[in-house]
């Protein structure tokens, strides 16, 4: 029987919206319940503003629900005080947020080893060699030394693509992975991805890229903050 990585249950995030003359609180998710499995590859897909990112996030221990909740690892998430939190999100997620962001003042490596050097729970030595092949498979090596602030839209995503792999994660949550990317460097990408789900990852991927749905197992539609 295939392990449960992650389970949600019954998330509901409520945004309040300033429109013309009428704020209102809504619904952004609506009454979400997942799991991932270990070994899985789960697309969610749906159209702009339908609640994609809001859930991945709160999946990743980084918004709490107004409702429900995010069990990973026998624990719920937002039970936990920030310090257990962070420990638990830096030891077992991988996530690659939809605007791929990196620290100015550190080079794509170090950018790509910081999270192995947090916490001391990783073998800081085996996270080196693995961003050394991660940038090579993600064909930015030559970018090891360079700054952060000169890299192209699809470079960053790609070096923020192997910070999130670089601890070899339980779980990998990637926004929209492939946005900036050029069809042969979505297919790299997904393929690495599908390659981490091989290994016993539990892998969800948010996107519009119909590209996405042919590595998945699962395919999850959401829309206006329902799961349909
Ligand atoms: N902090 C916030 N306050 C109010 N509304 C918000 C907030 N964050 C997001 N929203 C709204 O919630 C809805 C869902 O946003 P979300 O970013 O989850 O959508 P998405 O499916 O990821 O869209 P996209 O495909 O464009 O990235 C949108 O209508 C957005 O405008
Ligand atoms: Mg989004």
């Amino acid at each position: 029987m295939a392990t449960e990585v992650l389970q949600a249950h019954k998330l509901t995030k409520r945004y309040f919206r300033e429109g013309r003359g009428q704020a209102r609180y809504f619904d952004a998710v609506s009454d979400v319940s997942l799991h991932l499995q270990a070994g899985g590859f789960t697309a969610i897909t749906g159209r702009s503003g339908c609640g994609k990112t809001t859930l991945l996030t709160m999946l990743a221990g980084l918004l709490e629900p107004d409702e429900g909740e995010v069990v990973l690892d026998d624990k719920s998430l937002y039970t936990l005080s920030d310090a257990e939190l962070s420990r638990l999100r830096n030891t077992h997620i991988g996530m690659v947020p939809q605007i791929a962001a990196a620290i100015k003042n550190l080079n794509v490596f170090q950018n790509v080893v910081l999270p192995a050097g947090m916490y001391n729970a990783h073998d800081e030595q085996a996270a080196h060699e693995r961003a050394h092949q991660l940038l090579e498979r993600l064909e930015i090596a030559e970018l090891e030394s360079a700054w952060p602030e000169l890299l192209s839209g699809g470079e960053l995503r790609r070096m923020a693509i192997a910070r999130s792999l670089v601890c070899s994660p339980a779980l990998i949550l990637a926004d929209e992975p492939t946005a900036d990317l050029d069809s042969q460097s979505t297919k790299l990408v997904l393929e690495l991805l599908k390659e981490q789900a091989g290994q016993g990852c539990a892998v969800a991927v948010v996107s519009h890229d119909a590209e996405v749905n042919a590595y998945a197992d699962v395919i999850l539609e959401m829309d206006a903050g329902r799961l349909t």
